[in-house]
């Protein structure tokens, strides 16, 4: 059963730094520094109030966008919106396209991710004591998404339902060779930090989904000099206002003490946690 005081998280990308603290629609906002077993976040979580609901606020890759995507805290900044009550999230990413039909300014709502990267810490598990008495523990992963946080997203703006993501370590883009190839499969869009963030939160029994602003066409499907980080960030700043009214209509959508379906696994979380350290 989910708590009572649950709250919704928000994660953010590339952009996306100070948002709860600067939208006029939450009330008695603070910030919280979280320690972890694993670490400190990316930064201080911001906490806010938006007609009732707990939102906290995580910007993924610092206020000052000091983490490149491989070197993100992922499993820090899970498990410290965990223990501020988190059990929902919504993420925002830039993203680029793999198909002509979805250009720059698209939304699309993944179901899918293909895990490119390579070497990123996956899972909170490994850091059991010897001997502990949970099992092994395996989270079913087949639908990666909470589909009833993705249909939040679905329902609250102009946003593609469906679609795979492509997960590649970076920082570099990808060639134009690799580009098509991702393109060839049929998969949709592309960025560098949707895994491990979805897995962690399953682990933690977080519903999760994420919305994906198309900031750019990779190298592969555009005709021009391949995608640069300047064009990437320039048209997510474009895009920032329509992308954060989305989140905003897409939290009053949720109910933040449902159950998230996929999120419950067969492992006492709480147990767990405290046997992490
Ligand atoms: N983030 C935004 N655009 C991207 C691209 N083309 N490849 C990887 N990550 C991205």
């Amino acid at each position: 059963m989910v708590e009572h005081n649950a709250a919704i998280g928000v994660i953010g990308g590339s952009g996306f730094y100070s948002w709860l603290a600067e939208e006029a629609a939450f009330t008695d906002v603070v910030s919280r520094h979280v320690s972890t077993p694993f670490g400190t976040p990316s930064a201080p979580l911001t906490e806010g109030v938006l007609d009732g609901r707990r939102i906290v606020f995580l910007p993924r890759h610092g206020t000052r966008h000091e983490y490149l995507p491989h070197t993100v805290p992922y499993r820090a900044n899970l498990w410290a919106m965990r223990s501020l009550g988190v059990r929902k999230i919504l993420s925002a990413s830039a993203v680029g396209g793999l198909q002509l039909d979805a250009g720059p300014g698209t939304v699309v709502i993944p179901d899918q991710i293909v895990d490119r990267t390579t070497g990123r810490p996956q899972t909170f598990f490994d850091r059991l004591p010897d001997g502990h008495s949970h099992g092994p523990i395996h989270v079913s992963f087949a639908d990666p998404y909470c589909p009833d946080l993705r249909q939040a997203l679905v329902r609250n703006g102009d946003a593609r339902d469906g679609g795979t993501l492509v997960v590649i370590d970076g920082p570099r883009f990808s060639t134009r060779a690799e580009s098509r190839w991702y393109a060839a499969q049929g998969w949709s869009v592309i960025n560098m930090t949707g895994h491990p963030e979805a897995v962690l939160a399953r682990e933690l029994q977080m519903g999760y989904a994420t919305a994906c602003l198309v900031t750019d066409l990779d190298a592969g499907v555009s005709e021009g000099e391949g995608v640069t980080a300047s064009e990437v960030f320039a048209e997510f700043s474009k895009n920032l206002p329509a992308f954060a009214t989305l989140l905003l209509a897409a939290i009053r959508d949720i109910d933040p003490h449902a159950e998230s379906p996929g999120a419950a696994g067969d492992h006492d979380v709480d147990a767990i946690m405290l046997d992490i350290t």
